[in-house]
């Protein structure tokens, strides 16, 4: 379905429900294996990220949305203690320090951030 110039099944959400500096998790597609991520907002940039950890595939968050460290500076994950940079998904520290999260291409559009459709394409067969 077409939304404007915008294609409503790969949007995730309007920017402005990502809070400043904050992070919003999502699920994307129906059936067995959606594509589960989350956002961070870096000032006014986006940048979005797979939810699985590279250390173990665990889902990084345990509660919805909660994807930082208590000062936003970095992105947690709860199950071993990972750090990863915002802008990179670069891991900092922890048990997988030196690998990275996996990038979810973005796009902004009027207002609404949506999954890349080139990069959605190349996942299929992933989820
Ligand atoms: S699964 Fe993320 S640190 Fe172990």
């Amino acid at each position: 379905m077409q939304m404007g110039e915008i294609d409503t099944e790969r949007v995730i959400c309007a920017l402005a429900e990502i809070p400043d500096n904050g992070s919003r998790g999502f699920t994307l597609g129906t059936g067995d294996w959606p594509l589960r991520g989350f956002l961070v907002r870096v000032r006014d940039e986006v940048r979005g990220y797979v939810n699985r950890c590279p250390h173990a595939g665990h889902p990084l968050n345990l509660e919805p949305h909660r994807f930082l460290t208590h000062d936003d500076s970095l992105i947690l994950c709860c199950s071993h203690g990972a750090l990863f940079e915002k802008q990179t998904g670069y891991c900092v520290a922890g048990p997988c320090a030196g690998e990275s999260l996996e990038s979810v291409a973005l796009e902004v559009t009027d207002g609404y951030v949506t999954v890349a459709a080139d990069w959605l394409l190349g996942q299929v067969d992933a989820f």
